[in-house]
């Protein structure tokens, strides 16, 4: 692998957007970074080239057999200019995790994560320092071979695009409601859902929308198999408080392990706040709600960070959480979270990794 990284210079810079109207992944900076693999030179070529549209083939196998996988992280600006990001390691393990489990050839997860520090840096003027705000870092690859034939492809191409984001869901911690899925499944064990294929989103849309014409803001998948063990909402792994203990799926084969999630885990525990991974029935949550044990429950996620979960809808049964507010844990969680990430509180774990220092 090339340890070069090329760059190509845009001749006109984008306007950048208000800070106050950012969302959530509508707006790209100046530049990206893209990586090929062929079977002859690995993968090479690595360069900072402007964010632009690209060209492919239609036979590119990506279209007709889907080898794309992805990755999500962030990159934060702190109030003394340090840009820095947060366990971006994990990530890169991840990413080698889903090119293993879809036969994509293995990165050089430290190269990688070099040629990532450096588009940022260049990108540096794009990371907001607003509240709630940070650079989302998108790592991608897919299948760029042209052939109709099932079998891995040899050709492939890596970019990492940005976006400077605000909330994933509108406003950060308002509740949200959740629709318990029962007709459509996630994952299967045996199957991809541990690993972030772009397939497992597609996968997940007809329940989405069928929620959402509901009113609900996501789905909390159940197990495959049984329809009864609760597993993730897709766009974040998902923690219910009972009678003061923390309880989170455990990781199965078909949930993903998120870095949010391993990282509230953590925090829980040096807290000395009783947390637990087990196997959890959608059943002991309602039986939970109906002795008046269950006191709060959030989501936790690179885009999500942690996010209350005011309703949930579990076959037309109802029940609103916590007065449908944000509960103590999950305050207390977003807190120190975003203090980490933005280096207003110490990091006893040392997860944030700087990139740079610019001016203040
Ligand atoms: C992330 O949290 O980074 C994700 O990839 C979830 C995505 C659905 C926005």
């Amino acid at each position: 692998m090339s340890q070069d990284i090329g760059f190509i210079q845009r001749e006109v810079l984008k306007e950048k957007p208000d800070p106050a109207s950012l969302g959530f992944g509508k707006y790209f900076t100046d530049y990206m970074l893209v990586m090929d693999y062929d079977v002859e030179n690995g993968w090479h070529a690595a360069r900072i080239t402007p964010y632009e549209p690209i060209t492919l083939d239609p036979s590119a196998m990506v279209f007709h057999y889907g080898q794309a996988i992805f990755e999500g992280l962030k990159a934060y600006r702190t109030a003394d200019g340090t840009i820095q990001m947060f366990r971006p390691e994990k990530n890169m393990k991840r990413l080698n995790d889903s090119c293993d489990r879809l036969c994509i050839p293995q990165i050089d997860e430290g190269f990688l994560l070099k040629a990532i520090k450096q588009l940022v840096l260049t990108e540096k003027d794009w990371v907001p320092n607003e509240a709630g705000t940070s650079l989302y870092v998108r790592p991608f690859i897919f299948s760029t071979e042209p052939y109709l034939g099932v079998r891995p492809a040899q050709q492939y191409k890596l970019m990492v695009i940005l976006s400077p984001s605000g909330a994933y869901y509108g406003d950060q911690l308002s509740p949200v409601k959740i629709y318990v899925e029962e007709e459509y499944v996630r994952a299967v064990i045996g199957g991809v859902g541990h690993v972030k294929t772009a397939g497992n989103y597609a996968a997940s849309l007809k329940a989405q929308e069928i929620a959402e014409s509901k009113g609900y803001a996501q789905i909390l998948w159940l197990d495959a198999k049984e329809n009864k063990y609760v597993e993730e909402v897709g766009s974040m792994n998902i923690f219910f408080k009972i009678n003061g203990e923390v309880v989170t799926p455990k990781l199965n084969g078909s949930i993903l392990p998120g870095v949010t999630r391993d990282s509230v885990i953590q925090l829980l525990a040096y807290w000395g706040v009783p947390v637990r991974e087990a196997r959890i029935s959608i059943e002991e949550v309602f039986e939970a709600y109906e002795r008046g044990e269950l006191e709060e429950v959030f989501g936790a996620g690179t885009a999500a960070v942690i996010s209350p979960v005011g309703e949930l809808n579990w076959n037309g049964r109802i029940i609103t959480i916590n007065d449908n507010q944000i509960g103590e844990i999950s305050q207390r969680l977003y807190d120190e979270m975003t203090a980490i990430q933005l280096g207003k509180k110490e990091d006893p774990f040392n997860w944030t990794v700087k990139i740079a220092q610019v001016e203040v």
